[in-house]
């Protein structure tokens, strides 16, 4: 598939989002300068980089998002031995800030915008008034500020906020825009879970760099599959190691990326410990051997190292896997499913680890397919450059669907395309109850409360869901960044 040939296939409306798209990203505005991007790139995505070595890893600075601004401009940041990459920051700092929050606390943040593009932030996972959930029809002009106040009553759990921007948000997110939130509450102290040096927040995402920094400059192939890049990076450090002790750990995962999904396990073939995903903590901790992890969706699991000798090193990783009826046909762009080392674990101290692996968890609770009233279904489809649900393509004022507030409905996600789509939901959580087709069923990691769930080609899935927080305008979207910045979005009225 070339560019010429899917441009020439392109609606008239497809090709007006195309170009503004364009306009939004570095490079590329006709058919022509797509092939002198794709001719010109030194390194094509999916070739091996250069260098075995590996960075230490970076936690971002913490911050209590009760009158807080959060500065977005432009600057650089050292992605790993001091190399400065052209940045949009949030308080100088790559990745953005880590908020941690209780259960109950207010949250008042203050944007200041300095970018040079309109910019609106969202809070993905919590449940705020629409006003405060960054609608993209809320964006503000460079220069310009917007107020954030409201009530955290999300579970405790692991949560992140990134840009909302129309059209924009593939590429303001890929630039250094992203952060995590941690909510806290009293159930989940009273386990008593790795904490402090032992609980390690991580933002996984993939790059592709051109003279050794992350560039966002899609292109043809780009826009079907989605942006990914050859090279592993984690809290903004490419290649990362951690020094760590022979102990129990914690790791809060969030995929970052684009578009690339990662298949998480250990090289040395033990087990995950899954704990908790986007909603707060499952029910049971489990183990597993691996972990599926697409676009925006969240992983809490523990990593037990206790036998691990001094001296060792064990990778997390991304195993590889296949996807039926995808990828391959999109060219070197599209690396879903090739593997990729994402953090070393360099173990470099023998401690005494007493902790505790607990069996019980929490009592996620969540929407009832007994309870409900009503069935609605989404189509994803993906052809010739559009990127639709049930047939639209988003418009910011146009309402979509009418959702009764505090009523069970039962929602069936349908794949009708040949690329994943990871599909996420504002201002509530969904139980996931059935997958029909590729995987063929609901995966330990989807057991509890989702806001995000990972729908491969051939795959239906269904999910029992209701809004219980507020009324208002909310957002239903593909969460791979270049299918929502085209248009793969709805408007949720919740009445
Ligand atoms: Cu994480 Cu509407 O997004
Ligand atoms: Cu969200
Ligand atoms: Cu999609």
């Amino acid at each position: 598939m070339t560019a010429a040939s899917d441009e020439s296939r392109e609606t008239p409306r497809s090709r007006r989002s195309f170009i503004q798209l364009a306009g939004g990203s570095f490079l590329l505005a006709t058919s022509g300068a797509v092939s002198a991007v794709a001719a010109s790139c030194s390194s094509s995505p999916g070739e091996p980089s250069e260098t075995t070595d590996r960075n230490a890893l970076r936690l971002a600075p913490e911050a209590v998002p009760r009158d807080l601004t959060l500065h977005a401009g432009l600057g650089t940041a050292d992605i790993g031995s001091g190399v400065m990459a052209p940045a949009m920051l949030l308080n100088g700092s790559l990745p953005s800030p880590l908020l941690r929050v209780r259960r109950g606390d207010a949250f008042r943040v203050t944007l200041q915008n300095q970018i040079g593009q309109p910019l609106i932030l969202h809070w993905h996972g919590l449940a705020p008034p629409d006003t405060m959930d960054g609608h993209p029809r809320f964006a503000v002009p460079s220069g310009a500020t917007y107020e954030y106040d409201f009530t955290v009553t999300a579970r405790a759990g692991t949560y992140w906020y990134h840009p909302h921007t129309h059209m924009l948000t593939g590429e303001q997110t890929y630039r250094g825009l992203a952060g995590l939130i941690i909510v806290g509450d009293a159930e989940e102290d009273a386990l008593d879970l790795p904490s402090g040096a032992r609980e390690i927040p991580l933002i996984l995402q993939d790059r592709r760099l051109a003279g050794g920094v992350p560039v966002y400059t899609p292109f043809g192939p780009d826009f079907m599959a989605g942006y990914m890049g050859p090279e592993p990076f984690g809290n903004g450090i490419r290649r990362p190691f951690l020094e760590v002790d022979s102990a129990l750990y914690r790791f809060r995962v969030l995929n970052g990326s684009n578009a690339r999904i990662f298949r998480l396990g250990r090289s040395d073939g033990n087990p995950l410990i899954l704990i908790g995903n986007d909603g707060g903590l499952v029910a049971q901790s489990e183990s597993v051997a691996s972990i599926d992890i697409g676009p925006a969706e969240r992983a809490d699991f523990l990593v037990d190292l206790r036998a691990a000798a001094v001296g060792s090193n064990i990778m997390l990783r991304s195993l590889p896997f296949t996807i039926p009826g995808g990828g391959g046909f999109m060219g070197g762009a599209n690396l879903q499913g090739q593997p990729l080392d994402l953090l070393e674990l360099r173990v470099t101290r023998r401690v005494e680890d007493p902790s505790q692996i607990p069996v019980q968890l929490s009592v996620p609770g969540g929407p009832r397919e007994a309870d409900a009233v009503r069935e609605r279904s989404f189509r994803f489809t993906s052809i010739a450059m559009n990127h639709l649900i049930n047939g639209a393509s988003f418009q910011l004022d146009r309402v979509d669907e009418r959702v009764p507030f505090g009523e069970t409905e039962i929602w069936s996600f349908i794949n009708d395309s040949v690329v994943p789509h990871a599909v996420h939901l504002h201002a509530t959580h969904f139980s996931v109850l059935s997958r029909m087709g590729g995987r063929g069923a609901v995966q330990p990691w989807e057991r509890g409360l989702k806001d995000t769930v990972l729908l491969n080609p051939q795959e239906t899935v269904r999910v029992a869901v209701r809004f219980t927080e507020f009324t208002g305008l909310y957002l239903f979207h593909c969460h791979l960044l270049e299918h929502e910045d085209m248009g793969m979005m709805l408007n949720i009225l919740v009445e």
